[in-house]
């Protein structure tokens, strides 16, 4: 039986980083399933779609192939009608569209059998908004992660500047509360702590200091 350990939180509550670390101590895949919704959201993009054109979305829906595969370092690559989008999907810009049609429900639905499929065949990490509460409600360990805006805002700022974008921390603050409200007021699947979670402030915590908290719960809970 395969081990699920799901990680559910806010934007930029450090979920990839810490999970990819956490993954790469304990030797299970990790999944980051926000790249699912962003490629979506591309794909919305490319198509002059507007991400709240619902019907529009809903018959781009019929026509795409959305899959997720790993390279040789493991690492998670999303492939868009096959090709590899995994860096494209991550701009401010996607970000918006992500959590726009995420909250479509026929989107998240086209997305579940993938997301449970990994589960399926894997010992997997899995992060995400709904990954304890919908996607994987028997995960072994359940964790919600969390910081606050600011917080978070500044973290994902400085990931932004350090690819070199053009960005102002009020702009980034902004679209982080925005997509706070988005994910956790939606209708389906919103972004809240499973009843059996383990909720974690990373706020006053760094990276390592954040890691080895996870870690500990994963262990103590395995
Ligand atoms: O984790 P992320 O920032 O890459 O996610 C992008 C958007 O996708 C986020 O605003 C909400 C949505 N999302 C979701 O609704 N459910 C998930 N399991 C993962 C992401």
């Amino acid at each position: 039986m395969n081990i699920a350990i799901a990680i559910d939180g806010p934007a930029g509550a450090g979920k990839s980083t810490i999970a990819k670390m956490a993954a790469k101590e304990l030797s299970f895949i990790y999944v980051d399933t926000g790249a699912l919704y962003r490629a979506i959201g591309l794909c919305a993009k490319q198509s002059d779609i507007g991400s709240k054109d619902v019907d529009k979305i809903l018959e781009m829906l019929k026509t795409i192939k959305v899959e997720l595969a790993f390279n040789d370092n493991k690492e998670q690559i999303v492939l868009l009608n096959g090709e590899d989008v995994s860096s494209l999907i991550r701009t401010p810009e996607i970000s918006m569209y992500a959590s726009d049609v995420s909250a479509i429900p026929e989107v998240r639905a086209f997305l579940l059998d993938l997301q449970r499929n990994m589960a399926k065949t894997n010992n997997i990490i899995m992060d995400g908004r709904d990954i304890g509460t919908v996607v994987l409600p028997d995960a072994k360990v359940k964790i919600f992660l969390t910081a606050s805006p600011e917080v978070r805002a500044k973290r994902r700022y400085d990931e932004l500047i350090e690819k070199g974008m053009d960005v102002n921390y009020e702009d980034v603050l902004s679209d982080v509360i925005t997509r706070d409200y988005n994910d956790s007021h939606r209708e389906t699947a919103p972004l809240k702590p499973a009843e059996d979670s383990v909720i974690v402030d990373t706020s006053g915590l760094d990276l390592q200091q954040s890691v080895e908290k996870l870690i500990s719960i994963m262990k103590e809970r395995m």
